[in-house]
């Protein structure tokens, strides 16, 4: 049995169409509206619990894919009574992320993006929100903060300067957009200068020989040079682990958007050709790309295709004529797969969106702690409906 899809199987594989994905979104806007009931002052946690997410307070850093679902649902909805219930609870979300970065409250560490972008450009985009606007400059603020000149990159966790964490990580590259975005808002450059020396460095070093990725990659605190490549997340130093892929291939694509440099394109074709290659024929990647059909035992990350779609989608927008055509095409047939065998249809198995996403999942060569395996993940819902609001919406305003 071929462990990975034939190229020949992918192009056989049907396509959403419309009408599927506007009946996936419907239901995905009525489960978010559902949800708010529990949702609004309170956060759903990082992953589901036997596939129902449990509220908590504004401390992770995944909290800002759930407004973000808010507000897609926002710009979904026609009925102005809902509407106005969709933008009251956001606003509240949004009063909640202006709190937490005044407070400073679990903010030292990069993810500021995947925080405020969601959350908070949002609300400036949607409704010219203050309180967005606000809060997202003083997150750019404590983004740059974590900004290392020697190396010149954004570090991802910890101490800063700490030898054990003197890094970045492949998904920081969804953190870029927050800067550009602060550029433009401000007119200061220093956001527009961390985010382009990080993508500089980021781009140079975290895509291998084989077009696979380093989830995290260590720089040398003396000089500045390249050190090495690790995992945290993946299942062992020098796999691929699916979402670092897929962060990538959204990472190069929306990092062209930002800075339109031709180099970025192939590093998106690279790092794109290199998950769509490592897919199971089923086209839900497996946790790790190691994996494939044969794997069963092994879960399965949907959030890494939802990723992988927005990303293709992104960088369809900016490529012409048969490429673009081919990444457009690409993106339906996953999108496909995940309407068909991935996405909640009953609201009593799952408050949730899409089933089957794996946090982390511990191996005897990986560092990371535990957590959400074959569970929905807050960003995968979110991931899975930005894609739906793609497709369906194809001038979207993105928050990114
Ligand atoms: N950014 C952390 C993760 O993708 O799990």
């Amino acid at each position: 049995m071929d462990k990975w899809i034939t190229m020949a199987d992918l192009d056989a594989y049907p396509e959403a169409s419309d009408e599927e994905i506007r009946e996936a979104m419907d239901f995905a806007v009525k489960q978010t509206e559902e949800n708010l009931a529990v949702f609004t002052e309170n956060f759903p946690h990082c992953c589901s619990e036997k596939d129902f997410y449990q509220p908590g307070p504004n401390r992770n850093w995944t909290t800002g894919f759930w407004t973000g679902e808010v507000w897609l649902s926002y710009e979904q909805e026609t009925d102005p009574e809902k509407k106005a219930a969709l933008k009251k609870a956001a606003d509240i979300q949004v009063a909640s992320f202006l709190d937490r970065i005044n407070r400073h409250e679990e903010v030292d560490h990069h993810d500021m993006g995947f925080l405020y972008s969601l959350s908070c450009v949002a609300a400036w985009k949607l409704t010219g929100s203050e309180a967005g606007k606000e809060a997202a400059v003083k997150a750019a603020d404590q983004l740059i903060s974590r900004f290392q000149p020697v190396g010149e990159f954004i570090q991802a966790w910890g101490e800063m300067g700490a030898k054990d964490n003197y890094r970045f990580i492949i998904d920081c590259l969804l953190n870029l957009p927050l800067l550009y975005w602060a550029a433009e808002e401000t007119g200061e450059e220093k956001y527009r200068d961390v985010a382009e020396k990080h993508i500089r460095t980021a781009l140079a070093n975290v895509i291998r020989e084989d077009d696979s990725t380093w989830h995290t990659f260590f720089m040398n605190p003396e000089t500045g040079e390249p050190d090495h490549g690790a995992t945290c997340q993946g299942y062992k130093d020098g796999s691929a682990w699916a979402r670092g892929q897929a962060w990538g291939v959204y990472g190069t694509a929306i990092g062209y958007r930002y800075t339109k440099r031709p180099e970025y394109i192939g590093y998106f074709r690279r790092v794109t050709r290199y998950f769509l290659e490592h897919l199971p024929k089923d086209l839900c990647p497996y946790w790790d790309l190691t994996f494939g059909d044969g794997d069963e035992e092994e879960p399965r990350d949907s959030s890494s295709a939802v990723i992988a779609i927005c990303g293709m989608q992104e960088m369809s927008r900016h490529l012409e004529g048969d490429e673009a055509a081919y990444y457009t095409s690409i993106a339906r047939k996953l999108m496909k797969a995940m309407i068909d065998r991935y996405a909640v249809k009953d609201d009593k198995k799952s408050n949730g969106l899409l089933l089957h996403g794996t946090y982390s999942k511990k191996t005897p060569y990986n560092t990371c702690t535990p957590e959400g395996v074959d569970e929905c993940v807050i960003w995968g819902d979110y991931f899975y409906m930005e894609a739906m609001e793609r497709f369906l919406n194809p001038d979207w305003i993105i928050y990114w």
